[in-house]
């Protein structure tokens, strides 16, 4: 069986691409073999290079514009596409040329707390604030609207009375590195049976 290709979009720190990364080490039937950063500055750009990863800064106008990134992709024979905190929508070109094979990853519970402007400190202030018992992860598929795709997966936490956004943000972070790899693994195991 070949290699399955693997594309990280990040414009974070990357903690979630650190722990994907890890998780795919050494497992021979998959390559993490990119990765694509919407900013410059971004931290995952220093993972990639302390992992001898290629990456790349998305051009805005291009990204949007053309389907030069689509071609680009299907040049580097990538597979399939992991958003880890990419701020960027992706434009239907890309969609339509990757389908059912790109996933994300949104810090609440979707269908709540999703869409524009949804992301995150600005999910877990509203969270908060609306007094919430609980929140979560969502894994899903990515379709033409924010945050809307099929849901692959789901977990929770407890809030407290004594939760901040920031105490949120850090049990939202141990959930997503608890569960993302994993989940990826069973979807990518899906599509290679297909
Ligand atoms: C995560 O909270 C994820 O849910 C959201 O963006 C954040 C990325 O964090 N989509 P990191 O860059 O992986 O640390």
């Amino acid at each position: 069986m070949s290699t399955t290709k693997i594309a990280i979009f990040a414009s974070g720190k990357g903690s979630n691409a650190q722990q994907i990364i890890r998780h795919f080490k050494g497992k021979t039937a998959y390559e993490i073999a990119l990765i694509v950063s919407s900013r410059k500055d971004a931290g995952v750009l220093d993972i990639a290079k302390n992992e001898g990863i290629p990456s790349i800064v998305l051009d805005k106008n291009n990204f949007f514009s053309s389907d030069d990134y689509v071609q680009f992709l299907k040049d580097l024979n990538i597979d399939f596409i992991i958003l880890a905190g990419f701020l960027w929508k992706i434009p239907v070109g890309l969609i339509h040329a990757y389908p059912q094979k790109i996933v994300n990853i949104h810090p609440a519970l979707l269908p709540n707390y999703g869409g524009k402007g949804m992301y995150g400190h600005f999910v877990h202030e509203a969270v908060i604030n609306a007094r919430e018992k609980q929140s979560g992860i969502t894994i899903h598929f990515v379709d033409e609207l924010y945050d809307h795709g099929a849901v692959i997966f789901q977990a929770t936490c407890d809030i407290t009375e004594q939760d901040t956004p920031d105490t949120l943000a850090e049990k939202i972070h141990q959930l997503e590195h608890q569960h993302f790899p994993a989940i990826i693994e069973k979807v990518l195991a899906g599509v290679n049976s297909n």
